[in-house]
């Protein structure tokens, strides 16, 4: 079984392309009402789970870590966990934080690999999305690395098979807390003024966190944000913005999303 989380499509890409090599077809998104719920049933009882997610500043996204905390999966008993996180860098300690989540649910933590991806973060200065030349470059390179980690998957691997950065240990233990607690508010989302209405946004946000006002003209943004910033890659007119830091910033959608 597959379960992962996404917000420009690049953990799906790689997701799916996972699933196809493994001949899975347990396939299952965090969105809305599996997180809403915590409860996924495997279609079949299966022997390995593989959780496929983007790296939010050097740890793991706090949705799929919560998710992980209270989820009731039917099926997996026994099952090895496998980790494969989508990085636009590199992903820090991230291991050792999904292995513990793993591993407090009594389940069995296996393998631990990251992939590089285009980058998809532009809420910081300094932060923007990859050129169309770098962002091609990644995603070519994707398929020789999602050949090794299926390869490991298939054996059992128990290994890390992680990209962590310089400064590893200050980015997961120093910056993810910071980050998680200050710089996740959806309260700079927005809509300018070129906004259309078409109401995109609030469709495809993950956990339906986006509304469109009363007269439908305009969308606004709930509290239950996971910052995957779907809403700002995906609106067709660049209308949506993040208080200032996302002006003059590029956007980025995987095209095998969907
Ligand atoms: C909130 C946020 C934080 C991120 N933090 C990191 C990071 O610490 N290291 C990194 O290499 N990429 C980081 N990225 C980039 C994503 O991990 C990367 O682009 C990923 O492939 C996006 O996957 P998705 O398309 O499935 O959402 C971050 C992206 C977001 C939205
Ligand atoms: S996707 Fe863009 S244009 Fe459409 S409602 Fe959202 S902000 Fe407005
Ligand atoms: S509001 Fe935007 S950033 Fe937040 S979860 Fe929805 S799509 Fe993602």
């Amino acid at each position: 079984m597959i379960i992962y989380f996404t917000g420009t499509g690049n953990s799906r890409d790689i997701a799916t392309r996972i699933s196809m090599m493994l001949t899975d077809d347990d396939i299952v998104e965090l969105c809305n009402e599996t997180l809403r719920s915590g409860v996924i049933s495997a279609k079949r009882s299966c022997d390995k789970v593989v959780w496929v997610f983007p790296v939010y500043s050097w740890g793991v996204p706090p949705v799929v870590a919560k998710f992980i905390k209270r989820a009731d999966i039917q099926g997996i008993e026994g099952a090895e966990h496998h980790m494969v996180a989508t990085c636009g860098d590199d992903a820090g300690l991230i291991a050792n934080q999904w292995r513990k989540l793993i591993s407090n649910k009594g389940w069995k933590a296996a393998s631990v690999s990251t992939v590089v991806m285009p980058n998809t973060y532009t809420l910081m200065k300094g932060f923007d999305v990859d050129s169309e030349i770098l962002a091609k470059q990644k995603l070519e390179a994707s398929g020789e690395r999602i050949a090794v980690i299926v390869e490991r998957i298939k054996r059992g691997a128990t290994d890390d098979d992680v990209i962590k950065g310089r400064y590893a240990w200050i980015k997961s233990r120093i910056i993810y807390p910071w980050f998680i607690k200050f710089a996740m508010s959806p309260k700079p989302f927005h809509a300018i003024d070129s906004c259309s209405g078409c109401g995109l946004c609030a469709r495809q946000c993950p956990l339906g966190n986006i509304n469109m006002d009363k007269d439908c003209k305009r969308p606004y943004w709930g509290k239950e944000c996971a910052l995957c910033l779907r809403c700002y890659h995906i609106c067709p007119i660049g209308a949506v913005q993040y208080g200032k830091a996302t002006k003059g910033k590029g956007r980025y959608l995987n095209k095998n999303r969907s």
